[in-house]
């Protein structure tokens, strides 16, 4: 018997390229069945929620310094919508032990490089000032430390020699919406 999809939430903060390529790319082993965001103006809000999938914008700054009580609205909302799964995807909080461990081995990243070289910001300004010939992205379960949780699939592309950060990030981006969805689905195949 075949189980219904895996409810999954998609947290953003930006353009949300990404959680388009997770929605685009749903299927038997997951659905996007809420997409969050910490900025009531990302653009990924209106593109799902034209598309029928429930969007919630729980914004950080009437939170002040209080993280965990801003963590603990995304929490009751995740749960509010029965999400199995979450996935981050350009959400640009660090996340405190709390949430990551409520969702211990049940929360993605995507990160644009080949992990474990340049966790954090600015990766491909770096992967090119180091002369790295390949650049990539990387899918990984969440753990307290940022960019550090286990791996659970990488793609690779070419450094062009005549490459910027913009030409390399572009390029990687491409990548990240192959990646993504075929890394969240077959992780909830697994479950
Ligand atoms: C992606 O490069 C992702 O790897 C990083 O932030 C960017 C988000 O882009 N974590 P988008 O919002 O999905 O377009």
């Amino acid at each position: 018997m075949s189980r219904p999809p895996v409810r999954v939430a998609v947290l953003i903060s930006g353009t949300g390229s990404n959680m388009r390529a997770l929605v685009e790319g749903g299927g038997d082993a997951y659905a996007v069945a809420l997409v969050l965001s910490n900025r009531a103006e990302a653009p990924g809000l209106a593109w799902a929620s034209e598309r029928g999938i429930p969007t919630i914008a729980i914004p950080h700054a009437p939170y002040g310094k209080d993280r965990q009580a801003h963590e603990a609205a995304i929490d009751e909302a995740l749960r509010d919508h029965d999400i199995q799964v979450v996935a981050l995807a350009g959400y640009m909080r660090v996340l405190t032990p709390w949430l990551v461990g409520r969702w211990s081995g049940r929360m993605l990243n995507i990160h644009p490089s080949l992990l474990p070289k340049y966790p954090g910001l600015d990766t491909h300004r770096r992967a090119l000032e180091a002369g790295d010939a390949e650049a990539g992205c990387t899918v990984h379960l969440v753990s307290e430390g940022v960019d550090e949780g286990p791996i659970l699939n990488q793609a690779r592309v070419p450094v062009m020699a005549d490459d910027t950060p913009e030409t390399l990030a572009a390029r990687v981006l491409e990548a990240e919406h192959r990646l993504y969805p075929q890394a969240l689905a077959a992780f909830c195949a697994g479950l």
